[in-house]
């Protein structure tokens, strides 16, 4: 670590002040929901070549056809300029070998949500990529400085978390790590700007802001399904809040699976807090996309329903949910995983699209 820490601090001073890195060609590593949405959004803000990659090369063919075909839509749409949807897809090129991102100025992972995955593959990237290149990681919940720590030249390693659909919401979540440098920062959040986020600095802590306070969400409503409250009671507690989304409908848009992983590193780091759901496990292990079946009635095959809905006081579960929040905003602040009450309103407001009151809308 000590040695580590030497290393940093000498390329720190060997960066020339006010020098900012120009960005000219950028990486994204998965070709997977996220990572096609990103090279999208790097391609059309910079204007630069950017280059996809996935261990599965017929992974990287599909999110090629993808791309091409969305850009094309947005064209017949009139969101894109006539022939932008060409000069956008010319930039876009594919790969299956890490060592293509040689020239790349910036490149973002986006594979599994797995840690030991996410080091192979920047562990992969460092060998390719110059050593003041900024390596960034997607990820939605797992240690930044755990990814870093194994790498050369771990001042370079930054979280930058995007909020899925990302041309509709607005943040990034900034994650420093101890070993990050000033200049690497100051890059990352000149590359926000030229990307048309909004960065909100936060700090390496498991699911950061938004994930954490979503995830709180889901765990005191599915700890009430799981001790036998009917799905659709709980869900539909919070509407006077005027949430974007009820949290069974929100857990199905992110991805059960997807929210498990997140709920698991929550778990593990906050056991007291964040509860362990079999409902979510029940919906996992089916391989169901969401708790609802097409008509919008809870899937039979995942959970053993109470006869009859009705049965939960919603007033209850609404303080229930209202005083585990205030909790964890509380603990937050306390650890300073955001600066202000205001940056944790404006991660919700921006990345999770709560009304614009944020926090506040629970009152
Ligand atoms: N899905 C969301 O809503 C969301 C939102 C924000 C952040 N994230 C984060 O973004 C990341 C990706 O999530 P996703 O939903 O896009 O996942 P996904 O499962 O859709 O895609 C992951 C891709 O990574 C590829 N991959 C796996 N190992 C690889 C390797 N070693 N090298 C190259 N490619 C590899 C897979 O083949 C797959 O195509 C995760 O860290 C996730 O937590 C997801």
């Amino acid at each position: 670590m000590s040695q580590t820490l030497s290393r940093i601090s000498s390329d720190d001073s060997s960066s020339s002040p006010g020098t900012k890195r120009s960005i000219e060609s950028f990486g994204v590593v998965g070709a997977g929901r996220m990572a096609t949405q990103l090279v999208l959004l790097a391609a059309e803000k910079l204007r630069v070549p950017v280059l996809i990659s996935d261990v599965s090369a017929s992974r990287v063919t599909n999110a090629l056809d993808e791309m091409r075909n969305r850009l094309n839509r947005q064209e017949a749409k009139g969101r894109l300029a006539t022939g932008e949807a060409a000069e956008i897809s010319g930039l876009i090129h594919g790969s299956t070998d890490p060592a293509d991102f040689r020239s790349c100025d910036a490149v973002i992972e986006a594979v599994f949500e797995e840690l030991s995955t996410k080091q192979a593959v920047l562990r992969q990237l460092e060998e390719s990529v110059a050593p003041d290149a900024l390596l960034l990681t997607n990820t939605s919940s797992l240690s930044v400085a755990a990814m870093a720590g194994v790498l050369k030249h771990p001042e370079r390693v930054l979280g930058f978390h995007f909020f899925n659909p990302v041309a509709a919401l607005p943040l990034l979540e900034l994650v420093r790590t101890p070993f990050a440098s000033d200049r690497a920062v100051a890059d990352a959040g000149d590359l926000a700007t030229k990307l048309d986020k909004t960065a909100v600095h936060v700090s390496d802590t498991p699911g950061f802001v938004v994930n954490r306070i979503l995830t709180r969400i889901f765990s005191e409503v599915l700890a009430e399904i799981d001790k036998g409250s009917h799905p659709l009671d709980v869900d539909r507690a919070l509407d006077p809040w005027g949430l974007p989304m009820t949290p069974l409908a929100l857990i199905g848009y992110i991805g059960p699976a997807v929210q498990q992983h997140i709920s698991d590193t929550l778990h593990r780091a906050y056991p007291d807090r964040f509860h362990r759901s079999a409902a979510l496990s029940s919906v996992v292990e089916a391989r169901l996309p969401s708790f609802f079946d097409e008509e919008g009635a809870v899937h039979p095959t995942a959970l053993t329903l109470p006869s009859e809905p009705h049965g939960t006081d919603p007033d209850r579960i609404r303080r229930r949910v209202r005083d585990a929040l205030a909790e964890e905003v509380q603990l937050m602040l306390d650890e300073g995983v955001a600066a202000t009450p205001g940056d944790i309103d404006r991660c919700m407001v921006l990345g999770a699209n709560f009304p614009p009151t944020g926090l506040a809308c629970l009152s």
